[in-house]
């Protein structure tokens, strides 16, 4: 990997064990579990909806997802472990889609990026980092007026978990209403639509337009 595409991120250094990636790699190749074929179907949904279009994940790991994006012009995946960026890369070549991909090795707290994409998933917040309001705005200036903006937040469990959402303490885990109140606080960002599997609530924003949207 090109030593300007690694990040000096604070959590640069950090790696996945090779069971954790190799968990992920399975994944995609036989994906069962509910929540990943949801995950399919949104990906396969989204690329239908978008033409020569530009897309970025926040912790892409393995990014198996991109071989679904055939309409895709530019595909980039930010991850901090260089095991999950390696299998990726590998990925990529064997299925066909290296060309038009860009991996790049850093925490996305420390990515920087001039361009503007047409989608972003932020994969990495709602489960390793706490969705705040600084995360949505840095994802909206990312995006270009009338973009897609993909991420999954954690719901509070048990007593002390939902007191800390009501708190407003930051968490990985949050309740849809307290999500709802960070989207509104960040500005430019709409929901499109919530999808609730399990004890995760997935969300499609757009950038632009809508109640929220300037
Ligand atoms: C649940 S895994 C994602 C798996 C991926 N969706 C796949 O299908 O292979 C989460 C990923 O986020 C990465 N990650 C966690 N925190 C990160 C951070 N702060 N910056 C960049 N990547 C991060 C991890 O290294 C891991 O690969």
């Amino acid at each position: 990997m090109a030593d300007d595409l690694k990040g000096r991120a604070p959590g640069h250094g950090v790696d996945c064990s090779a069971e954790y990636v190799e968990s992920y790699r399975r994944t995609h190749l036989h994906p069962e579990d509910l929540e990943y074929r949801l995950s399919y179907y949104r990906i396969v949904l989204l690329d239908g909806l978008l033409r020569d279009y530009s897309y970025l994940d926040a912790g892409c790991g393995t990014a198996g997802y991109f071989r679904l994006m055939r309409n895709a012009r530019r595909l980039t995946g930010v991850d901090y472990s260089e095991r999950m960026i390696a299998t990726a890369q590998d990925f990529s070549v064997r299925n066909g889609y290296a060309g038009k991909t860009r991996f790049v090795c850093s925490d996305f707290s420390a990515f920087e990026s001039d361009e503007t994409y047409d989608a972003i998933r932020l994969g990495v917040y709602g489960s390793y980092l706490p969705v705040s309001v600084p995360v949505l705005k840095k994802a909206h200036a990312m995006l270009r007026p009338g973009g897609f903006l993909l991420i999954g937040i954690t719901l509070p469990q048990g007593f002390r978990g939902r007191l800390r959402d009501r708190l407003g303490l930051a968490s990985t885990r949050i309740s849809g209403r307290r999500f709802e109140q960070l989207v509104r606080e960040a500005g430019g960002l709409s929901i499109l639509t919530a999808t609730r599997v399990r004890h995760r609530m997935h969300y499609l924003l757009r950038s632009g337009g809508g109640e929220n949207g300037t």
